[in-house]
C-alpha cells in the first residue's frame, strides 16, 4: 500500500505522514529532507542553490547520511531546497530514490509537493494536505520561538509567501494536488481530526 500526501509547508502533512506510518506499520519518507540535504550541501560548499551544475552534481552523490543532520530543519535549508527543487535534473536525479522507497513490498508512506502527482501517480491513497498561508506561518512562527534565532511572524509569513510561490510556480512539478487526491484544509482541524478524516479515506480508497 502506498500514502501519498502532499501539500505546502506548515500544512501538517509530515505529521499526517508519520502517524499514518506508525498506524499502518509501514516506513515514511519525508521527501523534503532530501532537497533539504542538497540545498544544505551546496551552502555548505560555499555554491549558489539556482547554480544548476552544482545543485545537480550535489543530489547524484547524496546518501542516506545526509538525511539526518538537525540542520537540515532551518529555514535557510528550506529556502535553499525550495530553490533547488525547481532545477529539473536535481528532480530527476532524487526521483530513482523516492519511487524505490515507494514501491518497496511493505508499502510506504511519503510526504512531499508532487508524491501523488509525479513520485507514485499509482499510489493507493492520495492526500492534499493544505491551509491558509497565514495559518502555516502562525504555526511555524510558534514552533520558532524556542530557537536561538526567534524570526517575527512577518519574517516567517514572507519567507513562507516566497517558498509557496517558488514550489507552486516552479514548470517542473509544481506543488499541486492530483486528480483524485482528498484536499484536507487544516485550518479548522486539529491533528486528530486531520489523522481521523485522512484515515477514513485511506481505508475506503487503498486496496486490503
Ligand atoms: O517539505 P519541506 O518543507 O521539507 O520541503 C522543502 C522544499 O523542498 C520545499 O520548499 C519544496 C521542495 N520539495 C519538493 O519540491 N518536492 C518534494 N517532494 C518535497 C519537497
Amino acid at each position: 500500500m502506498i500514502i501519498a500526501i502532499d501539500g505546502p509547508a506548515a500544512s501538517g502533512k509530515g505529521t499526517l505522514a508519520r502517524r499514518l506510518a506508525a498506524h499502518f506499520g509501514v516506513p515514511h519518507l519525508d521527501t523534503g529532507v532530501l532537497y533539504r540535504a542538497v540545498g544544505l550541501s551546496v551552502l555548505r560548499q560555499g555554491g549558489d542553490p539556482a547554480d544548476a551544475d552544482a545543485a545537480v552534481a550535489t543530489a547524484n552523490h547524496i546518501t542516506p547520511n545526509d538525511l539526518s543532520d538537525p540542520v537540515l530543519r532551518s529555514d535557510d535549508a528550506a529556502q535553499a531546497a525550495s530553490v533547488v527543487a525547481a532545477i529539473p535534473a536535481v528532480r530527476q536525479a532524487l526521483q530513482d530514490f523516492q519511487r524505490d522507497f515507494a514501491h518497496q513490498p511493505s508499502g510506504a508512506v511519503m510526504d512531499g509537493r508532487d508524491i501523488g502527482t509525479v513520485i507514485a501517480p499509482d499510489a493507493d491513497a492520495k492526500i492534499f494536505v493544505t491551509a491558509s498561508v497565514e495559518v502555516r506561518a502562525r504555526r511555524r512562527w510558534s514552533e520558532l520561538q524556542h530557537a536561538d534565532y526567534a524570526p517575527t511572524l512577518d519574517e516567517v509569513l514572507d519567507d513562507m509567501r516566497r517558498r509557496d510561490a517558488r514550489d507552486s510556480g516552479r514548470t517542473v512539478s509544481p506543488l499541486r494536488p492530483a486528480d483524485d487526491a482528498l484536499i484536507l484544509d487544516t485550518d479548522d482541524l486539529d491533528p486528530d481530526e486531520v489523522f481521523a478524516r485522512a484515515l477514513a479515506h485511506v481505508e475506503k480508497t487503498a486496496k486490503p
